[in-house]
């Protein structure tokens, strides 16, 4: 059925895991026990996985080397230090924190930095970091680019922070209320899209003329770093390593997911310049990690990071990583399955609502098409949409809605080959040509913060 062309994997398959075929009715039950929430599917039971790229990388042989050398000192490890200089020469920074995994550096981070009643200004925040704010009683503000929005818009770099928009919101609600403005590089709550340097260095001067600290959230720095060097002129010639570098010399400090661009199935860590502020992060993290120098992990995650950190720049592997995103968008938006376009770096996002447009979105179409999804094929997607990013207003009861309603794709890193990402393009092509027979959803039982990965469900 697909004829088109992909760069060739830069690495072999050395050790493989099986995976399983379920039958539909074995789904279907599957489906009702989980109460229509594919958070709670076995994986077991799941036959292609593109719930996230997180923590869902194949290690190289080099990285399982790694955890062989892993010195496992309770303080001052070996593997620390590597893992210290492998940051360091990418990010930087002075300080460099381990912590378990991206959402334990934002909880540090805020814990020390944000007061209740704050505003913390990004393009736009994905969920932990949303959460790690509103948990502390404080406001997350999103910044991106009105086309940003507006998922057919052809443009390079749709991650970008609308700096007019920064601007006025600092004049407006005053720097005193804003401890941090941050940037999500690439944007994932917004497409997986990048981030010019140009728009990086234009934050970091507004950031810098108003005192305000400045911190990337970095989990796909080098697919970012990638789309600069192929999108942005002037950085053609430019190594993604040394673009990643002019990308963090425009910042005061970074949280890092290595789930993602670290290459690793766990791991984190924060980084940053501000001796006063390391110090205070590092107590926090003591008190709920652990030793600065182990943070939550064990000394050998810290080696297969360091190894992943080096990986995951080499050019000829963002090339087919980006083409491989690539290539299962094309194959679906040639068949006129509605995608946000361009496609990032780390997932292809189907348009629900534009793919369920008979389902209203208070019945959420988003979650509608993750749920059939699974039903007809095995493959696992997640809302981002309605379930994700809305909540129930309290004082009118009724459901408030983000922007966009998306099912994202996501493409784990080193993993798939092109006939399972075939596999998946053809179950949803054949889904959306039975598209009418697809029901709405309500919400049987939610809780308060971050509800989509609790959430039980119910077809209507
Ligand atoms: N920031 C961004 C932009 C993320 O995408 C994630 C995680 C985090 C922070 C938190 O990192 O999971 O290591 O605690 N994103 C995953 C996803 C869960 O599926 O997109 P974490």
């Amino acid at each position: 059925m697909f004829d088109k062309k992909i760069p060739v994997e830069p690495y072999r398959i050395k050790v493989i895991e099986s995976v399983k075929k379920t039958t539909k009715k074995e789904r279907e039950e599957l489906l009702q026990k989980a109460g229509y929430n594919i958070f709670n599917i076995p994986s077991e039971s799941v036959f292609v996985d593109l719930l996230t790229d997180s923590g869902t990388s194949a290690m190289s042989d080099s990285q399982w080397a790694g955890i062989m050398r892993g010195d496992e000192a309770y303080a001052g490890a070996r593997s620390y230090f590597r893992f210290e200089e492998a940051v360091k020469n990418i990010f930087g920074f002075n300080h460099v924190i381990p912590t378990h995994q991206g959402r334990a550096a934002e909880r540090i981070l805020f814990d020390v930095m944000l007061d209740a009643d704050d505003y913390v200004p990004n393009n736009i925040h994905f969920d932990t970091t949303r959460g790690n704010i509103e948990v502390r009683r404080g406001h997350a503000v999103d910044l991106v680019v009105d086309e940003a929005l507006d998922p057919e818009v052809e443009m390079p770099f749709k991650g970008n922070m609308d700096v007019a928009k920064l601007k006025k919101f600092i004049h407006d609600f005053g720097h005193s209320k804003i401890p941090l403005v941050m940037m999500t590089i690439t944007n994932n709550s917004g497409g997986g899209q990048p981030v010019s340097l140009e728009n990086m260095r234009l934050v970091s001067q507004i950031c810098l003329q108003h005192r305000l600290p400045f911190f990337f959230d970095a989990c796909r720095f080098a697919e970012n770093a990638y789309f600069i060097k192929k999108r942005e002129a002037g950085y053609e010639q430019k190594s993604v390593l040394e673009i990643a570098r002019e990308i963090f010399a425009c910042a005061d400090g970074a949280t890092m997911s290595a789930k993602k661009d670290g290459l690793v199935n766990i791991g984190g860590f924060l980084t940053l310049n501000n001796d006063i502020l390391a110090e205070k992060l590092k107590n926090n993290l003591i008190v709920s990690e652990g030793f600065p120098t182990y943070g939550g992990l064990a000394g050998r995650d810290l080696e297969a990071i360091s190894c992943g950190l080096g990986e995951v720049l080499q050019e000829d592997y963002l090339e087919h990583r980006i083409a491989q995103v690539d290539y299962l968008g094309r194959l679906l938006h040639e068949s006129g399955v509605p995608i946000y376009r361009p496609v990032g770096g780390h997932a292809v996002y189907v348009l629900a609502d534009k793919f369920l447009p008979h389902i209203p979105r208070d019945q959420f179409p988003g979650w509608a098409l993750s749920v059939e999804l699974y039903r007809i094929s095995g493959v696992r997607a997640v809302e981002i949409g309605g379930i994700m990013f809305g909540k129930k207003n309290p004082e009118t009861g009724e459901e408030e809605f983000p922007p966009l309603e998306l099912l994202r794709l996501a493409v784990p890193r080193r993993v798939y080959t092109v006939s399972q990402l075939q596999y998946v393009a053809e179950a949803l092509i054949k889904l959306y040509q039975n598209r009418e027979a697809v029901k709405g959803m309500r919400i049987v039982h939610q809780a308060p913060y971050m509800r989509h990965f609790t959430v039980r469900m119910e077809p209507l």
